[in-house]
């Protein structure tokens, strides 16, 4: 006889739920949006625990990115603790505007109007573009820049073809462009497809990303990297509490697991006055 409502099953079967819950909420986080041209975007793993990468991702974003993008729900003071940079060193390298305060919020330096003229659309707000564009299209979009003369600014992009966006980090990578290559032809086997005399057929290719060499002040490796960390900071802004939230996920997946064996004892405790 078992009259209990909430025996041991049903607790498993309520942490079952909420477990595949988090799970899947987290697999549908990663996804990010369609990389257009480019194919697949690239996978790109945050690291909100690495502080030193989210205070240089700062750095690029305030001096690179933030004289047309404004982060208008960050507060500055809010950026400098939870980035563990004494104010007086963050405002002193990071805000260039004097009259601002910690509790300020990030609004910009471009009025929009303005902007909208010069480039024919605002430069949007960024504060949340890693939660409705993801941050793998991010990575991907910042490093998928080309040579294009017919495009105003000269260059144009892969992930976000015709973007109204300049290659604000051109000096860094250096004169990025569209090259073809000969590819070696796969043969029904699998191998390499070889003519009469073994040499390997090929076929010419094209749309592969290649930096004309010596162009840029940081090589291929280095600008990646500085792209990762602009990333890590954008997904950080998105959402500030998120390497709290995560902790405290699985100090409650331990909770449940601990309360569930403590209740199915409980139970078998309880139970046992029934069976006699
Ligand atoms: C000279 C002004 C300017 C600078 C500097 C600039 N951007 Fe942009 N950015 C734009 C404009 C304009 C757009 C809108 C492009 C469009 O929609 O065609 C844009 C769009 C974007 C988008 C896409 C947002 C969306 O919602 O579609 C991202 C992401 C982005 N910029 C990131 C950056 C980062 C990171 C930096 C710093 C490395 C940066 N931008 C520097 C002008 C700028």
């Amino acid at each position: 006889m078992n009259k209990t409502l909430i025996n041991s099953r049903n607790f498993l079967s309520i942490f079952c739920i909420l477990a595949s819950a988090l799970l899947l909420n987290n697999s549908m986080a990663a996804e990010g949006g369609p990389c257009k041209d480019y194919g697949e975007c690239d996978n790109f793993k945050y690291s909100l625990n690495d502080i030193e990468s989210l205070q240089r991702g700062a750095s690029t974003y305030i001096n690179y990115c933030y004289g047309c993008h404004s982060l208008q729900y960050s507060r500055w003071g809010r950026v400098a603790t939870d980035l563990q940079i004494p104010e007086d060193i963050f405002f002193e390298n990071l805000v260039f505007d004097k009259t601002i305060k910690p509790g300020d919020l990030m609004t910009g330096s471009m009025p929009a109007e303005e902007s909208a003229k010069w480039f024919g659309v605002a430069p949007p707000d960024l504060t949340l573009v890693s939660r409705y564009k993801g941050d793998d299209w991010i990575y991907s979009y910042l490093r998928a820049y080309y040579e294009d003369a017919s495009k105003q600014y000269g260059v144009n992009n892969l992930v976000y073809p015709g973007t109204a966006m300049p290659n604000v980090l051109m000096a860094l990578q250096g004169n990025q462009r569209l090259i073809c290559k000969d590819i070696p032809v796969i043969a029904q086997n699998g191998g390499e497809k070889r003519d009469e005399l073994g040499n390997p057929v090929t076929k010419e290719k094209c749309g592969f990303l290649e930096v004309e060499e010596g162009t840029g002040q940081l090589n291929k490796e280095e600008f990646d990297s500085l792209i990762y960390d602009l990333t890590n900071f954008l997904v950080y802004v998105g959402e500030p509490s998120k390497a709290t939230r995560e902790r405290i996920g699985w100090y409650v997946v331990f909770y449940f697991l601990i309360f569930t064996a403590l209740s199915s004892l409980l139970y078998r405790e309880y139970h046992k006055d029934y069976n006699h």
